[in-house]
C-alpha cells in the first residue's frame, strides 16, 4: 500500500462541488490498486480574500511545496476582480513551481453529443501543449498619464529562449511518441512583430532534431477556424500561454462540452509539485445548483496519477469515465442530459468498482 499526499484547493464556485467528486473517484481507484490518499485541504478562495485580504497566506507556496501534487477546482468569483484573484492564487502556483507545461487533451467520447456534424469518436483526439509561465501572461507594464485624456496603458509579453525552447521540445517529444507524429504550432507572426516570428524561428530550428515529426505552423485566427472545420487534422498543437488558453476552451467545445477537459500543470523535472485541475472555471452561473459536470476534474485526477507513476490508476479512471459516458442517463445538462454532479460521480465510482479488468 502506497500513500500519496495531495494538497487540495477546491477554490471557488463549482470548484467546491467537483473536487469532492474527483476525490471519491480517486479513492475508488485507489481501493482497487492499493493506493491510499492523504488529503490536506486548503480553503483558499475569494471568500478567504474577503476575510483576510489575501487569496492565500504569505507562506502558501511553501506549504504546498511539501506535497506530491496539487488538486485544484477553480479560482475566481464575482466580488473580487479576476486579475486580483488569479494573480493571488492560481498563477503564482504555476510560476513558483515552474509548471511550464500545461498539457490539455482534447477528445471526443462515445456518448457525448458532438456539435460538429459527422464527427465520430476517434476523429477528435489531440493535445494542446500550452506554455504556462511566461508569454502574454505578464504583469510588466502599467498606466501613464492616468486620469487624463492622454492615458496610455502598456502590457508587455515576455518570451525567453529557455522558456520557448523547453515548451516546444516538450511538444515535439509528445508528437514523436504518437502514431501521427504531427505537430502544429500556433502563432500570429503576421501581426505581432517580435515574439511570434521568434517563436516560429525556434520551432524551425528545433524541428531539425525531430526529422520524423511532420510540422506545420498556423496563424491563430485560421487555426481556430480549422479546429472547427477539420479537428481530425490535429495531433499535438503547441502555443504560447494566451493562444494555448484560447485553443484549450475551443477544442473541448468542439467535443461537446468544455467541462470534460482536464488541465495538467506540469513541472516535468519533478523538482516541484505539479498541479491538476479542470480546464473550466468556477461557473458562477450554475454554482450551487449541483449540476456541474465533474468529469474534467476526474480526468485531471487521472492525469495526476499518470504523472505520479501510477498508470493503472489512470487507466481505471479513464475506463470508468468512458463506460459511464456511453449511458445517456449519466450525462449532466452541459452534455444534453439530466444527471447531477453527485449522480455522475457515483456512476464513475460504481464503474471503477465493477470493472472487470482495470
Ligand atoms: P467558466 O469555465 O467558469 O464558465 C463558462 C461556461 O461554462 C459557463 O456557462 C459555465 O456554466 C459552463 N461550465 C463551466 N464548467 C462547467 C462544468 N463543470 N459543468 C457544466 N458547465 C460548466 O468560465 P468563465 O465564466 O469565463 O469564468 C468564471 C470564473 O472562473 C472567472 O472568475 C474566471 O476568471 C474563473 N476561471 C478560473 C479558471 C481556473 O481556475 N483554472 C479557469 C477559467 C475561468
Ligand atoms: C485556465 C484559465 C486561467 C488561464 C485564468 C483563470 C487565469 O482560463 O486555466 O485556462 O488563463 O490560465
Ligand atoms: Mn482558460
Amino acid at each position: 500500500m502506497s500513500t500519496i499526499k495531495i494538497a487540495v484547493i477546491p477554490g471557488d464556485g463549482i470548484g467546491k462541488e467537483v473536487i469532492p467528486v474527483g476525490m471519491r473517484a480517486l479513492e475508488a481507484a485507489g481501493r482497487k490498486h492499493g493506493v491510499e490518499f492523504e488529503w490536506t485541504e486548503f480553503n483558499w478562495s475569494c471568500e478567504t480574500y474577503h476575510q483576510t485580504g489575501r487569496m492565500m497566506p504569505e507562506d502558501g507556496i511553501e506549504q504546498l511545496s511539501k506535497f506530491d501534487a496539487i488538486y485544484l477546482g477553480a479560482v475566481g468569483f464575482p466580488g473580487v476582480p479576476d486579475h486580483i484573484s488569479l494573480w493571488g492564487l492560481l498563477l503564482p502556483i504555476r510560476r513558483a513551481f515552474d509548471q511550464y507545461v500545461n498539457l490539455r487533451p482534447v477528445r471526443l467520447f462515445e456518448g457525448v453529443p458532438c456539435p460538429l456534424v459527422g464527427k465520430q469518436p476517434g476523429d477528435i483526439d489531440f493535445y494542446v501543449v500550452r506554455e504556462n509561465v511566461e508569454g502574454e501572461y505578464s504583469s510588466i507594464g502599467g498606466i501613464q498619464y492616468e486620469g487624463t485624456e492622454h492615458e496610455i496603458v502598456s502590457q508587455q509579453s515576455l518570451f525567453t529562449r529557455r522558456g520557448t525552447d523547453r515548451i516546444i521540445k516538450y511538444a515535439f517529444d509528445l508528437a514523436q511518441s504518437r502514431a501521427k507524429k504531427h505537430l502544429s504550432s500556433a502563432t500570429k507572426s503576421n501581426g505581432i512583430y517580435h515574439s511570434m516570428p521568434y517563436w516560429d524561428g525556434r520551432v524551425a530550428e528545433i524541428a531539425q532534431s525531430y526529422p520524423e515529426v511532420n510540422v506545420d505552423q498556423f496563424h491563430i485566427d485560421i487555426l481556430t477556424a480549422n479546429f472547427v472545420r477539420m479537428p481530425e487534422f490535429f495531433d499535438v498543437v503547441v502555443g504560447s500561454n494566451l493562444f494555448g488558453d484560447i485553443l484549450s476552451d475551443l477544442g473541448p467545445a468542439c467535443t461537446g462540452t468544455i467541462a470534460i477537459a482536464p488541465s495538467a500543470n506540469i513541472n516535468p523535472e519533478k523538482t516541484f509539485p505539479s498541479m491538476f485541475e479542470p480546464v473550466h472555471g468556477s461557473a458562477p452561473d450554475i454554482a450551487g445548483q449541483g449540476i456541474a459536470n465533474p468529469l474534467g476534474t476526474i480526468w485531471a485526477g487521472a492525469m495526476m496519477m499518470q504523472h505520479l507513476g501510477l498508470p493503472e490508476m489512470h487507466d481505471s479512471l479513464m475506463q470508468a469515465m468512458e463506460s459511464v459516458l456511453r449511458e445517456a442517463e449519466h450525462l449532466t445538462p452541459d452534455m444534453g442530459g439530466q444527471a447531477n454532479t453527485l449522480a455522475l460521480g457515483a456512476a464513475v465510482v460504481a464503474a471503477i468498482e465493477h470493472a472487470a479488468i482495470a
